[in-house]
């Protein structure tokens, strides 16, 4: 019997750390210097493919397409972009032979229930959906300190995860929606739709304590995937 790849989701505020935790997550063995062994091994394990909405749209923004110059008034106002440009743009993503392969690792996606529903009807069940709970007072302070760097893509904090060479440091650059005004307008809009997202996965959810260092907050993360690996297997074993 063959052995179905992970399907994992994972959602919360905006600025609660799902890129972060998905770079863990996807990490390759030999960049992952900086954690502890017993992840590396877990890491080679995983080999997910990270899908992230809002990454999706920015590339449609960078293009300059006509998805990307509508998408981007939405963004700009912090409200969710219209079913019409996302669904399609993460269903190929996840249709793609890699995400088939490897199993997928859905970042930002569904964020309304229209949106949950067409992924069930396409087919699309994840195994599990991770939630990051985070304080609001904290939110702000992580959206504001955000800096990315254009050449890798990583995702960098000025307080907590600060730019590893002056190289770096002088090339980072900042989010267009990454005002404290901005931000504010999308936890309003993620305030309105978290709910009905959360009731469609409330059977496979685990509710992870997002605001302890990004380590600490991987550990949780770590285990559950784990766990989630060693129930598959065991499954495989006893058919
Ligand atoms: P999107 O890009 O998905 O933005 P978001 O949901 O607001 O989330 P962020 O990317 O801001 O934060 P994150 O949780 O990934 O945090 P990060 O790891 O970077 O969406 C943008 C827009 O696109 C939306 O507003 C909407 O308009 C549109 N869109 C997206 N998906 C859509 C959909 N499905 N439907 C319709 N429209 C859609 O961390 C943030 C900062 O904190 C970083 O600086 C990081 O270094 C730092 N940090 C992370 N973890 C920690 C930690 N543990 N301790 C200290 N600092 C930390």
């Amino acid at each position: 019997r063959k052995k179905e790849p992970l399907r994992i989701m994972i959602s919360g505020a905006p600025a609660s750390g799902k890129g972060t935790q998905c770079e863990l997550i996807t990490q390759k063995p030999d960049e992952a210097g900086c954690l502890q062994q017993v992840h590396i091994i877990n890491i080679k394990l995983y080999g997910l493919v990270h899908i992230a909405a809002g990454d999706l749209l920015r590339a449609e923004i960078a293009a300059g397409s006509e998805n990307g110059k509508q998408a981007k008034e939405y963004m700009d106002k912090g409200k969710l972009v219209p079913n019409e440009i996302v669904v399609a743009m993460v269903k190929d993503r996840l249709n793609g032979p890699d995400s088939r392969e490897k199993g997928w690792l859905l970042d930002g996606y569904p964020r309304s229930s229209s949106q949950a529903i067409a992924l069930r009807e396409f087919g699309f069940q994840p195994n599990l959906f991770i939630l990051l709970e985070v304080p609001e007072e904290i939110l702000v302070e992580r959206v504001v300190g955000r800096r990315l760097d254009p050449v890798t893509g990583k995702i960098y904090h000025l307080k907590y995860s600060p730019p590893e060479t002056e190289e770096i440091a002088s090339r980072v650059t900042q989010r267009f929606d990454d005002t404290e005004e901005k931000v504010k307008l999308r936890l309003q809009t993620h305030r309105q739709n978290v709910e009905a997202v959360l009731s469609t996965y409330e059977d496979i959810t685990v509710k992870v304590n997002g605001s302890g260092s990004k380590h600490e907050v991987f550990a949780q993360i770590d285990g559950s995937l784990t766990q989630l690996l060693e129930q598959k297997q065991e499954k495989l074993g006893t058919v």
